[in-house]
């Protein structure tokens, strides 16, 4: 296969070159395409490469150029000095939590990146994938016959369970969880709303910004605190705490203040991006029977109603077809920034520093020349694919140096859930509100309520 080669017939998608270049229509004065944005967020995103490759957006005061062809979304990602980390967002998260992986800019990211890499290492993952089938477990054996779900706080305990778990090893593991839990879905919803308020309001002491501080300043304190009992007991557990204590970078070590960084990065990059993968597979699932048998043979056959393990994996194909399919057709994050560093030509136009630009796998994802009826639910188009693609194409995790670093991590703990799940339970009358964008933290659309019976 070729870069920017359809995955799945080999075609190329057809060359415009030079790229075409366009206002996305419907703007209104000061707001721009805010409202259509709102309003009907699918719709306006799936429309934007019929307008061409390189679309301009504006959100408020913002100008948006939005890529919608799979090169320039390569050529993006994969020169990261120049396209970096960057937009309105992203300056806000950095003054509220620091530099963590996921917001630090380019010229601090590479010592991050390497740094942290080794705790997403193969030979870790087969060990976090024993606390992850033991936090899935834990959580679903607790599920009555007929009992009316919340789907999404349920995928959502088993997502923090499973982070605090790998990151702070077995027998902290139940502190830990203790720790993070009450938290995660605190930060995941004040957070957002932190960043979208104006600067001068947020110094306002509302009850919100009250509630934000002290939630921040006791995670502040007890990351720092299970920080203070890893060094005073010394050992290396193999986890992701222990990697942060442990990194070196020319002798240099992550200060306290970094480490916190890190550990609310991995929370809020960790834990909602799962649930909501594995709220989007059920809904699937619920419309889709034909799929959702099909699943239920393989997982009866390989697992006779046990949870699945890491041994599993290899014959648990069709689980994980359906959770690369329901992140194609609803990736988690639906436009993510860049800014550019140095005034800079992209698709045939000078931008110059500081422009904001934007990949959209919500758009990408639904070109038919790429994804042949790419409105479909079709776990099978991915059956002859042993890696996700990295040309463009596929951006659910991201691409090029910036590429989501657990994506891995991701796959497993969706692939034990979904398999686990389905090996004991079924789920009637699944019902969900319509996809909403909303102010949380990564996630942009989720449903608006999640609610099914459990048989
Ligand atoms: C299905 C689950 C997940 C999805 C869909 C997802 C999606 C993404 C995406 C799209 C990015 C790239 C953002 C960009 O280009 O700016 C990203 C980055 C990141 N993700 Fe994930 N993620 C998932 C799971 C996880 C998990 C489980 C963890 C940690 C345990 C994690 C940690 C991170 C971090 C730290 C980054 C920043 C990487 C860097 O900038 O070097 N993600 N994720």
């Amino acid at each position: 296969m070729t870069a920017n080669s359809c995955p799945f017939t080999n075609a190329m998608p057809p060359q415009r070159l030079p790229f075409s270049m366009a206002s996305a229509p419907g703007a209104l004065p000061l707001l721009g395409h805010a409202i259509k944005m709102l309003r009907a967020p699918q719709k306006f995103l799936a429309s934007l490469p019929s307008h061409g490759d390189l679309v301009e957006v504006r959100m408020g005061p913002w100008r948006i150029h939005v890529l919608c062809h799979p090169e320039l979304v390569h050529r993006v990602l994969t020169t990261d000095k120049v396209f970096d980390k960057g937009g309105p967002m992203i300056d806000r998260l950095r003054m509220l939590i620091g530099d963590g992986l996921a917001s630090c800019p380019h010229d601090r990211h590479r010592r991050r990146r390497r740094l942290v890499q080794p705790a997403f290492q193969r030979k870790r993952l087969s060990l976090y994938a024993d606390v992850m089938t033991e936090q899935i477990t834990g959580v679903t054996s607790a599920w009555r016959d007929g009992q009316v779900l919340d789907l999404h706080s349920e995928m959502s305990r088993i997502s923090t369970r499973v982070l605090a778990g790998t990151m702070f090893t077995a027998d902290f593991c139940g502190s830990a969880i203790a720790t993070v839990s009450p938290y995660s879905e605190m930060i995941a919803k004040d957070m957002t709303r932190r960043l979208l308020t104006p600067e001068f309001l947020r110094r306002v002491p509302t009850r919100g910004k009250r509630r934000f501080d002290r939630v921040t300043r006791d995670l502040h304190s007890a990351v720092l605190a299970m920080a203070d009992r890893y060094r005073r007991t010394g050992t290396d557990r193999g986890d992701l705490m222990s990697m942060l204590l442990e990194a070196r970078d020319d002798g240099d070590r992550l200060s306290d203040e970094e480490i916190f960084g890190e550990v609310v990065t991995m929370i809020l990059a960790g834990t909602e991006t799962v649930a909501y993968t594995l709220d989007h597979a059920f809904r699937f699932l619920a419309r889709h029977p034909g799929v959702e048998e099909e699943l239920h043979a393989e997982v009866d056959s390989v697992l006779n109603g046990r949870s699945a393990t890491w041994d599993d994996l290899p014959r648990l194909g069709l689980a994980e077809r359906i959770l690369r399919e329901t992140l194609r057709l609803n990736p988690n994050d639906w436009l993510v920034t860049r800014q550019t560093t140095e005034d800079t030509e992209l698709a045939g136009r000078l931008l110059p520093a500081g422009s904001l630009v934007a990949y959209c796998g919500y758009a990408i994802h639904r070109r038919a020349d790429l994804y042949p009826q790419p409105e479909r639910f079709l776990p099978g188009r991915w059956e002859n694919q042993q890696r996700l693609p990295s040309d463009g194409t596929f951006l659910a995790f991201g691409e090029g140096g910036r590429r989501c670093i657990g994506d891995v991590f991701g796959m497993v703990e969706g692939t034990l859930a979904l398999s686990t799940i389905a090996a004991r339970w079924r789920f009637e009358s699944v019902r969900a509100g319509r996809l909403r964008p909303t102010l949380r933290m990564p996630c942009f659309a989720r449903p608006k309520s999640m609610r099914a019976v459990a048989r």
